[in-house]
């Protein structure tokens, strides 16, 4: 089987990239074999600080951020990273060639019941001006992503990887350590009857997510004509996993909760690095207003409405939005 170092060079990855990428895997490699350790190892339950967004941190999100920000910032090829587990972009090598954004542990709140987690990741270019601990160069468009993926710790650990040749699927083989092509250039199906969304939310969406699920609720009663059938995984990294794999829409829309968020998910480290893996395997990724990928982000943590999947189903909940 091919292995991930010989799909980045015939991908036309430069080396610099790939031994990047090698180094950030290797460090989820750490992280999957601390998950599956779990309580044999301590790692789970939460600790008793905060993230700058408010969140209890739990002791796999301080633990897998240890281990990326440690060995990004001993690679050298990284001039600066941002974290979700990070106030303020981490300054590393002033002559560092790329920027790496990522969300250390998806589905913090899966930790402690064995369910899916995951890592996801995006890789940029650094510019030569940049001081290393400037955030102004991390707020560039997910247009400007060189690599971007997740690795899933399920009952496989599973990375999803685009470098913008299409989306590949590799499984760790355990056995040797090594990522293992097991589907090359995955493609979403266009069509689905399948969706994912917190339902507990609905009462705060705006009115054209309600329609837009109310439809779907309505099955072959309503006006789409079909019955839909629905999943949440309560971790992005497992709920578009499975649209990659079989298709269906992801939805975090934004809703009234908290007039100061737009949405939930994070721009920088959660919706760009899948809207980048979900449209180069031929879905669609938009904010319900535009394509998420050309959002020019104001902040390293901003968030942002994700409607991500099947290019024909988020056509038609985007034409919701255009009423
Ligand atoms: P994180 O664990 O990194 O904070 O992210 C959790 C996110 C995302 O993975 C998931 O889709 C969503 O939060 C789940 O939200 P609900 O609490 O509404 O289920
Ligand atoms: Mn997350
Ligand atoms: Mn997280």
């Amino acid at each position: 089987m091919k292995r991930l170092n010989s799909q980045l060079q015939d991908d036309g990855a430069p080396l610099e990239l790939i031994l990047l990428i090698r180094t950030l895997l290797a460090g989820c490699k750490e992280i999957s074999f601390r998950v599956s350790q779990g309580a044999l190892a301590g790692v789970l339950g939460s600790t008793l600080s905060e993230n700058v967004q408010g969140e209890t941190q739990k002791k796999l999100d301080v633990i897998s951020n240890q281990i990326l920000k440690d060995i990004l910032i001993d690679s050298g090829y990284v001039k600066a990273l941002s974290s979700e587990e990070e106030d303020d972009v981490v300054p590393c090598n002033p002559d560092g060639k790329y920027l790496v954004s990522f969300d250390p542990l998806d589905g913090s709140s899966n930790t402690d019941i064995n369910s899916l987690i995951g890592t996801i990741f995006s890789i940029t270019h650094a510019p030569q001006w940049m001081d290393p601990d400037d955030p102004s160069a991390f707020l560039q468009p997910g247009t400007q992503i060189v690599a971007a993926g997740y690795v899933l710790y399920g009952p496989s650990a599973m990375l999803a990887m685009t470098t913008g040749k299409g989306t590949h699927l590799y499984t760790l083989d355990k056995t040797h350590g090594g990522f293992l092509l097991t589907k090359p250039n995955i493609q979403v199906p266009q069509d689905t009857n399948e969706y994912a969304i917190n339902a507990s939310n609905q009462r705060h969406w705006e009115e054209n997510m309600q329609e837009y699920v109310g439809d779907l609720l309505a099955g072959t009663d309503g006006p789409r004509g079909k019955d839909f059938n629905m999943r949440w995984v309560a971790a992005m990294v497992g709920d578009i996993h499975r649209v990659l794999c079989r298709g269906g829409v992801f939805l975090y829309p934004k809703d009234a909760r908290d007039p100061d968020k737009d949405g939930k998910l994070r721009l920088l480290y959660e919706a760009n690095p899948m809207a980048f893996l979900i449209e180069q395997a031929g879905g669609l990724a938009s904010t319900g207003k535009k394509r998420i990928m050309e959002v020019m982000p104001t902040d390293i943590h901003q968030r942002i409405p994700v409607l991500i999947g099947s290019k024909n189903e988020i056509e038609t909940c985007l034409e919701y939005y255009q009423k």
